[in-house]
């Protein structure tokens, strides 16, 4: 006789109010015993629980985001006679051992033990208290041990309602943002493993496709389908105070988000032997500190020299002068050399641009930089000023570091990093010399540029910067 009885969370390892991020089953759905009927993802563990018996699920007590501990209950379900439809299936002596290792979870015990999360290399444990049918009937319960095996047919059990995964390949694909009922399964009775997604990936890729796949491409820049940010109520573990981002954070840290998450980042690496070079600035700027000419009181700056070596750069490589449409398919390339450099300011960074490097010498470029950088400092910069850049300089090297991994600064496609100056012994051919060394970190959008011609373009720079007299050629 069928009769009505409520699913609960069984004991969960302790665990409190987690919150309920998937609901695999709707009303009127038949379910299996050890069915999976939500899943419950805490900040450590991400656990399946299962229908207790088998029977039609007849209201269900709980939605995404409900938070649940042991004793809530999920679902009222009308049972059926048989605890599961997978006990009526014919014998399958193969079936124990390839069950238990497409399923290695807990059956017939619900009890969670969640993996430590070091065992994850995404720092998410796995535990799930679904067992598959398969291994509750045949391999978990040692009372069973004389009966035969049973084989798991999940189109019988399951029938394409609910996609036959462990929580960890749920999480895999949540991750990645596929719709595992897209996904065939290619392990016994249907199950889907890591590889099944891994391929349906390759293939929806290979095949031009990208919706299902719902990563942003060259256009829209949406649908990156991330999961939700995680929620930690941190003051739970001490003391916390709670400061808005600057405005110009919030701006600039969604403008960094959307580049780093749509433009494909490399980022190569090379160092200048800056040694000529730094001497002739120090030289210089004695000079100006003794002359009442037109650079007096002006301090040349490294970067302004690197500005200049950016521009011979970008005429010689023209592509890094370039900007990607929105689709993809067309670089527009720009004739005129605008270039913009990081200022770090109290308020958050902002790229001031100076216009037409290309025409300016380098005490110009200095006392412009110098005026912009103040006027970013003192939150005074205009957004004319700060529009219209080619390629972006971040100059670190007054800070200190050996290299980083700017963002490019879209629709820009390249940003050149700089890091500390040191004094490095170089080989000369016979013996080690101390020489000044310029770290210098190209991030470049590999949409655009491929990676011999950013190694080509900062090999240039670094050729430039060793010798300036090149930047006459
Ligand atoms: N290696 C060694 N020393 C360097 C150097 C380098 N690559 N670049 C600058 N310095 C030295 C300078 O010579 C100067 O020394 P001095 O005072 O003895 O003459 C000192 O560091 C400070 O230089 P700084 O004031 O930083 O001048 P700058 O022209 O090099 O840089 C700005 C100007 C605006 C770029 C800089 O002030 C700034 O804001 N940098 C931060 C950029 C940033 O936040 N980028 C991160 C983006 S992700």
């Amino acid at each position: 006789m069928a009769e009505l009885k409520e699913a609960r969370v069984p004991d969960i390892g302790g665990y409190d109010d987690v919150p309920v991020i998937e609901v695999l089953v709707a009303v009127g759905d038949t379910v299996a015993k050890d069915q999976g009927l939500i899943t419950l993802e805490s900040d450590k563990a991400t656990m399946e629980v299962p229908a207790p018996f088998a029977g039609v699920v007849k209201e269900l007590k709980v939605k995404i985001g409900d938070a649940l501990s042991e004793g809530s209950v999920v679902a009222v379900i009308e049972a059926t006679d048989s605890d599961t439809a997978a006990a009526a299936k014919p014998a399958d002596k193969a079936a124990p051992a390839a069950a238990s290792a497409a399923a290695p979870v807990v059956a017939n015990d619900p009890k969670v033990e969640p993996v430590a999360p070091a065992a994850r290399p995404d720092n998410i444990a796995q535990a799930s208290i679904a067992a598959s049918p398969a291994v509750s009937a045949s391999e978990a319960a040692p009372m069973g041990a004389g009966l035969p095996p049973v084989r798991f047919d999940a189109d019988a059990l399951l029938p394409g309602k609910v996609p036959y995964a462990s929580p960890a390949v749920r999480l895999f694909a949540r991750e990645l943002g596929v719709d595992l009922a897209q996904v065939t399964g290619s392990a016994r009775g249907g199950r889907i493993g890591k590889e099944d997604v891994q391929n349906y990936i390759k293939h929806t890729l290979q095949s031009g496709g990208g919706a299902a796949v719902a990563a942003g491409g060259g256009g829209g820049g949406g649908g990156l389908n991330l999961l939700p940010w995680p929620k930690v109520d941190f003051a739970k573990f001490g003391e916390i105070e709670v400061k808005p981002l600057a405005r110009i954070k919030k701006i600039s840290g969604a403008n960094l988000a959307r580049n780093w998450a749509m433009i494909p980042h490399v980022t190569q690496h090379d160092d200048a032997d800056i040694t000529e070079l730094e001497a002739l600035r120090v030289a210089l700027n004695k000079e100006n500190a003794a002359s009442d000419k037109s650079g007096a009181g002006i301090k040349l700056t490294m970067l302004a020299f690197i500005m200049k070596a950016c521009v011979a750069g970008l005429q010689k490589f023209p592509d890094f002068n370039s900007s990607l449409d929105a689709a993809g398919e067309n670089l527009t390339l720009k004739k005129y050399f605008h270039i913009g450099f990081a200022a770090d300011t109290p308020n958050g960074l902002v790229v001031p641009v100076i216009r037409d490097v290309d025409k300016k010498g380098v005490i110009d470029i200095a006392r412009e930089s110098s005026e912009l950088a103040k006027k970013a400092r003192d939150g005074k910069l205009g957004p004319a000023e700060m529009s219209g850049g080619c390629f972006s300089i971040s100059s670190l090297g007054g800070i200190g570091g050996t290299a980083f991994t700017p963002i490019v600064n879209a629709p820009e496609v390249a940003i050149l990093g700089v890091s500390k100056s040191a004094t490095k012994p170089v080989w000369d051919g016979k013996q080690f010399a101390p020489r000044l060394i310029l770290p210098l970190s190209l991030s470049y959008d590999h949409r655009v540029i491929d990676g011999a011609s950013a190694a080509r373009f900062t090999a240039y720079l670094a050729q430039l910067l060793g010798d300036m007299r090149r930047v006459l050629l």
